[in-house]
């Protein structure tokens, strides 16, 4: 065997040229799959997962949050979160940091480690007695709803799509029942079709929709999200506004 192909074998390594300097290399190995050295690869070399790290999130996605929150607003001090679709974690690391301690409730399928502030619940939202259970916790109404539910992908497109709109419009369901009038509600979407449904539904119920693509979101994805604010304060004579 070459020394090249034995050097291949590799976990992975700095890559020396001057112009790309701090970009890690990760090699194929053997019984690893290409995708997955794709995978190790844009993960070792993404600013956000280095930030995410040194900063103790628990995923880069906080810093998605992090941005829309600077932009529009909406994690003021006090309010009322839930989080769905919480784990590992990130948001709710945030969500904590500025609405404050023991205002944040984490809903996952999954579950998730805790964290300081938070109330964890594990639940699937697509099953009655789950969304019983989160009811039951946010009795009072809540004033935010963040979603940042994704499937776990099966691959079979059209399914994945299924999926990802049955979750989305589980979200809007669980947060027209939660949040207080004036409330707010942040959602992932998927651009591609199917969204149209839900964005018109969002106008009905809340008075102003926006939509916003944060720069940690990664620039291949066609997920995207939306602000409704000022929950129920539709008026059903006006256009609604929508704004990008
Ligand atoms: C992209 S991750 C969320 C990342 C999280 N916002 C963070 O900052 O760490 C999507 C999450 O949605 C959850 N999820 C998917 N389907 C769900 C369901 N039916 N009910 C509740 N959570 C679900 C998954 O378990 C997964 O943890």
């Amino acid at each position: 065997m070459s020394q090249s192909r034995r050097g291949s074998r590799q976990k992975g390594s700095r890559a020396k040229s001057s112009d790309d300097r701090d970009h890690v290399r990760v090699n194929t190995a053997r019984g690893r799959k290409i995708s997955s050295t794709r995978w190790l690869s844009r993960q070792l070399n993404d600013p956000y997962v280095l930030q995410a790290r040194k900063a103790g999130y628990r995923s880069r996605a906080a810093f998605k949050l992090t941005e829309l929150d600077d932009r529009f607003g909406f994690l003021r001090g006090g309010a009322q979160v839930v989080d769905l679709g919480a784990a590992p974690g990130g948001w709710t690391q945030v969500a904590v940091e500025r609405a404050g301690k023991d205002n944040v409730i984490a809903v996952d399928a999954s579950p998730m480690d805790a964290i300081v502030g938070a109330q964890i619940i594990t639940a699937n939202i697509l099953e009655d007695a789950s969304i019983e259970a989160i009811l039951e916790v946010t009795r009072d109404g809540v004033d935010v709803v963040l979603s940042d539910i994704a499937p776990a992908a099966t691959g079979h497109r059209s399914t994945d799509h299924l999926r990802i709109v049955a979750l989305a419009e589980a979200a809007f369901d669980v947060a027209c029942r939660i949040l207080r009038p004036g409330g707010v509600f942040v959602a992932k979407v998927y651009q591609g079709g199917a969204e149209r449904d839900l964005l018109d539904a969002l106008k009905v119920a809340f008075r102003t929709v926006k939509h916003a693509k944060p720069n940690a979101s990664r620039k291949e994805s066609s997920e995207t999200y939306v602000i409704a604010i000022d929950f129920g304060a539709a008026d059903a004579e006006t256009v609604p506004h929508v704004e990008t």
